[in-house]
């Protein structure tokens, strides 16, 4: 399992330290939340404050572009050093031709859905995806809670992945902590992005709730 750490509950005026926090926690990567106000109702921050905490850690970076349109900057977020660029399906009119430049850019591509879009709408794009991820959350906030009636489709996203033998990873975000990411990781999730649960009761006891998630998800796994 695969556990990536939100940095929208961090502290925005210490985002060097707490992203280097985060590494010494040990989460396999960090996402940046990135929001436009337009495709979301919230607004975070732009490829220049990625770029600004490239060198602060070795993890990878990924960007989950919350934004109208992402097509015009997409080169931004792989030079402000992301390897990972996801892109929702609602918000680019040609999916299929924004998926392939992300890979042409040297990036590897995620395609990403809102709870309401069915996982029909990328089943013809991903042979050009390295990872799919399922919303649990109407995008916009962290803190929300987790749509267990997500389970179904993260369910047919695992079969569909496995069945044709792709190799994507499936990514959940949004109310995933104790309790949820279990439920996740037994419908067939492998990458878990956490954002909240990991930050609440401050940075001392973040390595505990690193390893309380990992266990509980790769548990679900083993024995589903
Ligand atoms: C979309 C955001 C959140 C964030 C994690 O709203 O992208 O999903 O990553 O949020 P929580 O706090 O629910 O883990």
């Amino acid at each position: 399992m695969t556990l990536v750490a939100s940095v929208l509950p961090a502290d925005f005026a210490e985002l060097g330290h707490q992203v280097q926090l985060l590494e010494k926690a040990g989460v396999d990567r960090i996402q940046w939340d990135v929001m436009d106000g337009r495709f979301v109702p919230n607004l975070t921050f732009g490829p220049d404050v990625i770029a600004s905490c490239r060198d602060r850690v070795m993890l990878g970076f990924e960007a989950h572009l919350m934004v109208e349109d992402p097509d015009p900057m997409l080169p931004r977020w792989v030079d402000a050093g992301c390897e990972l660029v996801i892109v929702h399906a609602e918000a680019t009119r040609h999916l299929h031709r924004t998926l392939g430049r992300i890979r042409q850019l040297g990036a590897r591509a995620g395609v990403a859905l809102n709870p309401a879009t069915p996982l029909a709408s990328v089943e013809h794009v991903l042979d050009l995806a390295d990872l799919l991820l399922v919303m649990t959350v109407n995008p916009g906030f962290g803190g929300q809670r987790y749509l267990d009636g997500m389970a179904t489709k993260i369910a047919h996203a695992r079969a569909l992945i496995d069945r044709r033998g792709l190799a994507v990873e499936l990514e959940v975000d949004g109310g995933i902590g104790p309790g949820t990411i279990g439920h996740a990781a037994k419908a067939g999730a492998t990458v878990f992005c956490v954002g909240s649960a990991l930050f609440a009761d401050g940075p001392s006891g973040l390595p505990g709730r690193v390893a309380a998630l990992r266990a509980e998800a790769t548990d679900e796994r083993r024995n589903p």
